[in-house]
């Protein structure tokens, strides 16, 4: 056990590549977006870079919730934002439990997109909803900024919880059925501290005229709306109080293809409007691939490979994802790979010993019945945890 915990502990971060160069070579990332446009979900828009500006900037009344939003907050430039080391989340005990998150670590730097994809089952929520503390972590820190939040009692957490928000997969089990959109939108605000009642009110108009929602919603019920403008409230209510990161957990899954593209978009303009940073879950690769800056690949509990979204889909190295990616439908007959040869469903059993992919993988040698692979560089910015790769 000690020596798994000194492994993972020696391998090296998935995510610990800096922003992409896109952001600092204008013409490369006109060229990258252009490409991503041929590519993008039918109906979304190519994706803009996002503008790095700090969104508390953007409130004109220059008034906002507690003391970070009245005065522009010093980042740290040398400190990602968000940095998960060695997240381990379990549930139940004994020979029953299971390990959902096994040791993760990855970044994410203000501003960046990352992706989280993954079968069903792989951990995905398990993992997110961890960074957030709405569900404990069995051991691994979540450093926001250096500061590790698992570790605050709860009163040292608040102005942490305001930086970090989510969007939920399904916005109706996320939003109280009893209460007003202007309860649910002002609420947050004023357990946060603003107690002027027209700053408030100002500011849920403000968020409910950006996510596309008219003002005559605000004295309207959850069950009133649609499934794509209970997503759009799901959003504004996550940004309410002008986060940093958002991690949005599937948050398009559980709509019709049209409204997933509208979405999409908003959440693009928000993220480029806005400056915000975004932990992406989805077990949609072409999804994950429009939207995020970086792509973390996780395979019953771990990250498998990890690399920008351009290398990932390029030249996939784990077999893992490149199963994943050949199963993505393509438009053009020209370009469709042939499904890669995977044993088994994600039901699959972790083996006691070696890969945990060995069952599934074809190109399983002897030395992956025996030795873990832990993630390792295999180019810049490129992670792979495989002895092939
Ligand atoms: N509350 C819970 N109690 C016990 N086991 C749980 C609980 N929540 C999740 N699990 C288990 O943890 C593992 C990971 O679940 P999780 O919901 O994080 O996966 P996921 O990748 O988000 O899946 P999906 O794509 O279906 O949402 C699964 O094996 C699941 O059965
Ligand atoms: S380490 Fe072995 S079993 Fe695991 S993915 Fe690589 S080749 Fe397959
Ligand atoms: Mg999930």
């Amino acid at each position: 056990m000690r020596a798994a915990c000194a492994r993972r502990r020696s391998a090296p971060r998935g995510g610990t590549p800096a922003p992409t160069a896109c952001r600092r070579s204008p013409g490369r990332s006109a060229r990258r977006s252009g490409r991503r446009a041929a590519a993008s979900p039918p109906g979304v828009r190519a994706r803009r870079p996002p503008a790095i500006l700090p969104h508390h900037r953007s409130n004109p009344a220059g008034r906002g919730v507690g003391s970070p939003a009245r005065q522009p907050r010093r980042r740290n430039a040398s400190v990602s934002l968000l940095s998960v080391e060695d997240l381990v989340v379990r549930y139940g005990q004994g020979a029953g439990a299971v390990q959902a998150v096994d040791g993760v670590t990855f970044t994410v730097g203000a501003g960046e997109a990352v992706g989280l994809v993954g079968e069903s089952g792989c951990g995905k929520s398990s993992l997110g909803r961890a960074i957030l503390r709405l569900q404990p972590a069995a051991a691994g820190a979540v450093r926001v900024e250096g500061t590790d939040i698992l570790s605050l009692p709860e009163r040292r957490l608040v102005p942490y919880r305001r930086r970090l928000q989510m969007v939920f997969q399904d916005p109706f089990g996320a939003l109280n059925p009893r209460q007003t959109l202007a309860r649910l939108l002002e609420t947050p605000l004023r357990v946060h501290g603003e107690r002027d009642p027209l700053a408030r009110r100002r500011r849920s108009l403000e968020m409910l005229a950006r996510v596309g929602l008219p003002a005559a919603a605000l004295h309207r019920y959850p069950h009133e709306f649609s499934g794509g403008q209970r997503q759009r409230i799901g959003i504004a209510r996550a940004l309410m109080l002008r986060p940093d990161l958002v991690v949005c957990d599937e948050p398009v899954s559980a709509l019709d293809v049209s409204i997933q593209a509208q979405i999409l978009n908003l959440l693009v303009e928000l993220r480029g409007e806005l400056g915000l940073a975004c932990l992406f879950i989805s077990h949609d690769l072409s999804v994950v691939r429009y939207f995020a800056d970086r792509v973390l690949v996780m395979y019953l509990g771990r990250i498998v490979e990890s690399a920008d979204h351009a290398t990932l889909w390029a030249a996939p190295r784990h077999p893992y994802t490149q199963a994943l990616l050949a199963a993505v439908p393509r438009a053009d007959p020209a370009r469709r790979t042939p499904p890669a040869a995977l044993r088994g469903d994600s039901g699959t059993a972790r083996p006691a010993t070696g890969c945990r992919f060995r069952p599934r993988c074809t190109a399983a040698g002897p030395h992956c019945a025996t030795h873990d692979p832990a993630l390792r560089a295999v180019a810049p910015g490129h992670f792979v945890a495989c002895h092939l790769a």
